[in-house]
C-alpha cells in the first residue's frame, strides 16, 4: 500500500516544488497548509494531492494532520520561534509514531559557534536526533529563488540587484534539486539515510555579479550588481525585526567572505542527475525578471 507523506510548509518555496516531486511517485501526498483555500494552487502542481489545515501556533491541528502519516518532510519558516516550531513538530511525528522525519536545515548548521541562523537549526536538529526518530536532514545552500522572492523587484523595476556581498562566490542552488532530493529520500530506504545530513549546492560558485548576467541574458536586457555597504543594506530592511537584520547581515557577512561557496556532490548521488546551473534557474524563470 503506498505511503502517506506529509509535506510542511508545502506552500513555501521548498514544500510546493516538493509536492510536486511527489505526484509521479507511488504515494500520497498530503499538504499541510495554513488554510486549505490558500493551499487550492497545489492542486495544480499534483492533482492528487490531499491538503489538511496545519497551523504551527494551533497545536490542536497538528494532531489532525499527523494522524495516518507514514513519512514527514519538515520545514519551519524563518521566524524567531522556529525552535519551538520545529521540536513541537518533531513531537507531533513522534507521537504519531511516524517512520522518517526529513528536515529541512541549512548549509553550515554543525559550524561552531557559527551564527544564529545555523545555531537554530542546528537545535532543531538535536532535538530530531534525540527524539529516536529515523531522520535524514538537508542542509541547503542559498537559493537561487532568492533573486525572484527579494531581488525580483529591483530586478524588473530597476534592471539591478543590490547586494552586500561584495566578490564573494555562493553555490546557489535550485529549490527545483533540494525538493528532489527530498523526494529521493523520502521514497527510498530509511535505514540508508538515518542519521545522515546532506548539505546541498549547485554545481557552481558564483559571484553576484554572474548572477546577474545570467539572469539579464535570460531577460534580455542588463541587470547590473551593486554591492551596497553592509549600513545600506541594514538600512533598506528597516522596519523589519531586529533579529531577522542581524541575521542577514551575518549571512551576507559569511557570503562576503567566501564561506558558502563549497560545492557538494550530494545532489547529484542521490538523484542522478547535476543540479541546475543559474543559467538554466534564469531561463526557466525569466517571467519573473521582466518589466511588468
Ligand atoms: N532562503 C534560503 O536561501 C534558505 C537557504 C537554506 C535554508 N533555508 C531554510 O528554509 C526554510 C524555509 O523554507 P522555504 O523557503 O521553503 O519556506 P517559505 O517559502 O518561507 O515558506 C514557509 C512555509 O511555512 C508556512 N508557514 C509559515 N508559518 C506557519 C505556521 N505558523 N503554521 C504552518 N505553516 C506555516 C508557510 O505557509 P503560508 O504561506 O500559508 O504562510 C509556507 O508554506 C527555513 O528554515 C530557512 O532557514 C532557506
Amino acid at each position: 500500500m503506498p505511503e502517506t507523506i506529509l509535506v510542511t510548509g508545502a506552500t513555501g518555496n521548498v514544500g510546493s516544488e516538493l509536492v510536486r516531486a511527489l505526484s509521479n511517485r507511488d504515494v500520497h501526498v498530503r499538504a499541510g497548509v495554513h488554510s486549505v483555500i490558500k493551499g487550492d494552487r497545489l492542486r495544480h502542481l499534483n492533482p492528487d494531492v490531499q491538503l489538511v489545515e496545519l497551523d504551527f501556533e494551533r497545536p490542536e491541528t497538528l494532531t489532525v494532520a499527523f494522524t495516518g502519516v507514514d513519512r514527514v518532510f519538515l520545514v519551519t519558516p524563518f521566524t524567531d520561534t522556529q525552535v519551538q516550531m520545529g521540536q513541537q513538530l518533531i513531537d507531533a511525528a513522534k507521537a504519531a509514531r511516524v517512520k522518517q522525519v526529513v528536515r529541512l536545515s541549512v548549509m553550515g548548521a554543525e559550524a561552531e559557534p557559527g551564527i544564529q541562523l545555523g545555531r537554530w537549526h542546528r537545535e532543531v536538529e538535536r532535538y530530531l536526533a534525540q527524539s529516536g526518530l529515523p531522520y535524514a536532514i538537508l542542509r541547503p545552500n542559498s537559493f537561487l529563488q532568492n533573486f525572484i522572492n527579494y531581488q525580483g523587484e529591483s530586478i524588473r523595476q530597476q534592471g539591478a540587484i543590490y547586494q552586500p556581498l561584495g566578490e564573494g562566490r555562493i553555490s546557489y542552488i535550485d529549490v527545483f534539486d533540494i525538493a528532489e532530493v527530498a523526494a529521493a529520500i523520502l521514497t527510498d530506504d530509511i535505514p540508508k539515510h538515518h542519521g545522515r545530513a546532506y548539505a546541498l549546492t549547485g554545481p557552481q560558485a558564483l559571484s553576484t555579479q554572474e548572477v546577474a548576467a545570467a539572469i539579464g541574458q535570460a531577460a534580455g536586457r542588463p541587470v547590473q550588481y551593486v554591492d551596497v555597504p553592509e549600513e545600506t543594506a541594514r538600512q533598506a530592511m528597516q522596519g523589519a525585526p531586529q533579529w531577522m537584520i542581524d541575521s542577514m547581515m551575518e549571512l551576507h557577512a559569511l557570503g562576503r567572505a567566501g564561506h558558502a561557496a563549497g560545492i557538494t556532490p550530494d545532489v547529484e548521488r542521490l538523484t542522478g542527475r547535476r543540479p541546475r546551473t543559474v543559467q538554466e534557474f534564469a531561463q526557466e524563470n525569466r517571467a519573473a525578471f521582466l518589466p511588468a
